[in-house]
């Protein structure tokens, strides 16, 4: 059952202890991953594929879900994209809006989006479904879907589990997270509604320990 906690009552308690952890290490996590896309023109790849997509459909905004300090928000955003960010923890949040004052940053939970149905021509989580527990992931992926418009895009980034059609925790650096068979994330993804169109995994860079693995779904009714 959720806990309550201050900031979002009846949340659940992973979710406060993901918020702490994330509020206590902004500053350093911000600083390290700041340039982090200047090294990976893979995963810059995706996410501009990811933009001309949601340019193509035009049916609303980007939301940045788990956005972070808001690399990847302002990243989107020199490729076009019309997009906004949230984040469970409000460092984070101040961070972003302190280095990107021209984008739109607010404090939200994944797991129950301030979005209305059918809003967004696009999401990208880009890391963030990771620290929700396995269980809770297919309730996730319904939100994803309520707030997507017809033909709107999805791109999820996670590390990707060693086995072929597992999910398995690890020892995140900062708080509990879950790695994915791309496989078995792209199998709930159908299973929400969604059409899945791509599946890249590259290899882990020098700084990595695993696989990374990206996903590319569509709302197709
Ligand atoms: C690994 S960081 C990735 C941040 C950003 N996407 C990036 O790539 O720089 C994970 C982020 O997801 C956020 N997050 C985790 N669980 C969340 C949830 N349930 N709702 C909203 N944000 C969440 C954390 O606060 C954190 O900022």
């Amino acid at each position: 059952m959720p806990d309550s906690t201050e900031d979002f009552p009846g949340e659940f308690t992973d979710v406060a202890a993901t918020r702490n952890a994330y509020d206590e290490v902004a500053d350093l996590y911000a600083d390290i991953f700041r340039h982090q896309l200047d090294g990976q023109p893979l995963d810059r790849a995706m996410l501009a594929v990811f933009a001309e997509l949601v340019a193509d459909n035009a049916s609303g905004p980007v939301a940045d879900l788990g956005c972070g300090p808001g690399r990847v928000t302002a990243h989107l955003a020199t490729l076009g994209a019309q997009v906004f960010g949230i984040d469970l923890s409000p460092r984070m949040i101040a961070l972003a809006r302190a280095e990107f004052p021209h984008l739109s940053f607010d404090q939200g939970s994944l797991e129950r989006l301030p979005i209305g149905n059918e809003e967004l021509g696009g999401i990208v989580a880009w890391y963030s479904l990771i620290h929700i527990p396995p269980d809770r992931i297919p309730q996730v992926l319904d939100e994803f879907y309520r707030v997507l418009a017809d033909k709107g895009h999805v791109l999820l980034a996670f590390q990707t589990a060693d086995l072929s059609d597992a999910v398995e925790a690890f020892d995140h650096k900062v708080t509990r997270a879950y790695r994915w068979a791309p496989k078995r994330l792209a199998r709930l993804l159908t299973d929400a509604g969604f059409t899945v169109n791509a599946r890249m995994v590259r290899e882990p860079g020098a700084d990595e320990r695993f696989g990374q693995a990206y996903l590319l779904a569509s709302k197709v009714r």
